[in-house]
């Protein structure tokens, strides 16, 4: 059978109890530009639907963020929408970006906005679960029976790295313009990712992959280090050493044989880019920014989103795919709010209102039936109320 993407993932979660007295939980829903509003306002709309359903109150507040907030205020991230996040119990994030702020020149960027919130949040850990549905597989690009049993998760190292790391820019010297990127991390850094990585693989096939270029780069040769010191504190959890360019051809190849997969910032860009077309389409998966492993009974702060971007050339036309968005709820009330029966009711709203046939046009036959975005959102939320 196919999991439910995060089932699993920390037992300790999966088991416990973790219905209360209902309550009131801030939620603040940052939409951002292309399809990230249309599909953010589905997400909401399922927060509402399982508010209705189980009793709680999820009070929404919005801000702008990335390339509408340049229009708007002149920046990508005003420090009000900053705290705003900060404040939340959790964050729903649509997507930033696209060709009118494109500029290479331009000081500031969509972009800059969301990886500010990131670290501003701490939020080091980017969890992105694969999951293969089965009615599916013939919106992959790959054969049936290579995808038979893919279940994995690719964790991100998401706060360190090329991405963030000085020096970095651009200076001008006698051969010309110069641009510097730094991939820099500290012991720490990778010890609290790795760790992330083998504590999920306990809670699933014991099976974790960690990925680098150990061959040529140092940052890769302590990474490496690290994972095989650590691997003695997990011993029902086997570590295999991957490098990052046959991991790419191997994820094609074998996919199934993969459980976790941890790898640095860039690396797990890439990657999980990679791993999205295993399941038919990048729209519809979710993933998890959380700043430590999840403790039952304890929120953790966390930042939502679906893994797919804006998507400017079909953005305002209904087109786009909701699942990514939706998904992304049903782990925010597994990690942040501790709300594990009510992400299992989503998921089931979802896989619910796919095995009945109903696609947008991404993941159906060319030609086929398809709806439109807010009709299938519209869809997962009749099938959640009506399922309790
Ligand atoms: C992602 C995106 C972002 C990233 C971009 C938009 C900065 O590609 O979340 O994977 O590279 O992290
Ligand atoms: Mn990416």
């Amino acid at each position: 059978g196919v999991s439910s993407p995060g089932r699993g993932w920390f037992p300790q979660l999966a088991t416990e109890h973790t219905r209360r007295t209902p309550v009131d939980f801030q939620i603040a829903v940052l939409a951002g530009d292309g399809i990230g509003p249309e599909v953010t306002d589905q997400g909401a709309k399922i927060l509402e639907a399982v508010g209705r359903v189980f009793g709680h109150i999820f009070r929404m507040e919005y801000g702008d963020v990335g390339g509408i907030s340049i229009d708007n205020h002149g920046t990508p991230l005003l420090p009000k929408v900053s705290d705003l996040a900060a404040e939340a119990d959790a964050v729903l994030f649509g997507a930033v970006g696209g060709p009118k702020w494109d500029d290479p020149s331009a000081k500031t960027r969509p972009e800059d906005g969301l990886l500010e919130l990131r670290t501003r949040l701490g939020v080091f850990a980017n969890i992105r679960p694969v999951k293969v549905y089965p009615w599916l597989t013939d919106a992959s690009a790959l054969k049936p029976e290579i995808l038979e049993g893919v279940d994995l998760v690719v964790v991100r190292e998401l706060t360190g790295g090329l991405y963030y790391a000085e020096p970095k820019g651009r200076h001008e010297t006698p051969q010309g313009w110069t641009a510097v990127d730094t991939m820099r991390y500290n012991e720490g850094e990778i010890e609290r990712i790795l760790r992330v990585g083998f504590e999920l693989a306990q809670g699933r096939r014991h099976k974790l992959t960690s990925v680098d270029k150990a061959n040529v780069l140092e940052c890769s040769r302590l990474w490496r280090q690290t994972a095989t010191r650590l691997s003695p504190e997990y011993p029902d959890v086997e570590l295999e050493h991957a490098l990052v360019d046959s991991c790419t051809m191997h994820l094609i190849q074998r996919p199934a044989e993969f459980d976790v997969i941890v790898a640095e910032n860039t690396f797990g860009d890439i990657l999980s880019d990679e791993t999205s077309v295993l399941s038919g389409s990048m729209g519809l998966l979710p993933s998890a920014s959380l700043s430590g492993v999840p403790v039952a009974g304890k929120r953790t702060k966390g930042f939502y989103e679906p893994i797919h971007g804006t998507a400017p050339d079909i953005a305002g036309q209904d087109k786009a795919n909701p699942i990514g968005s939706i998904l992304s709820v049903a782990l925010l009330l597994r990690y942040s709010l501790g709300l594990s029966e009510e992400a299992v009711a989503v998921e089931k709203a979802v896989d619910e209102v796919l095995s009945a046939g109903h696609r947008t046009g991404d993941i159906a036959d060319a030609g086929a039936y398809s709806v439109g975005t807010r009709d299938l959102g519209q869809r997962i939320s009749d099938a959640l109320e009506s399922s309790l």
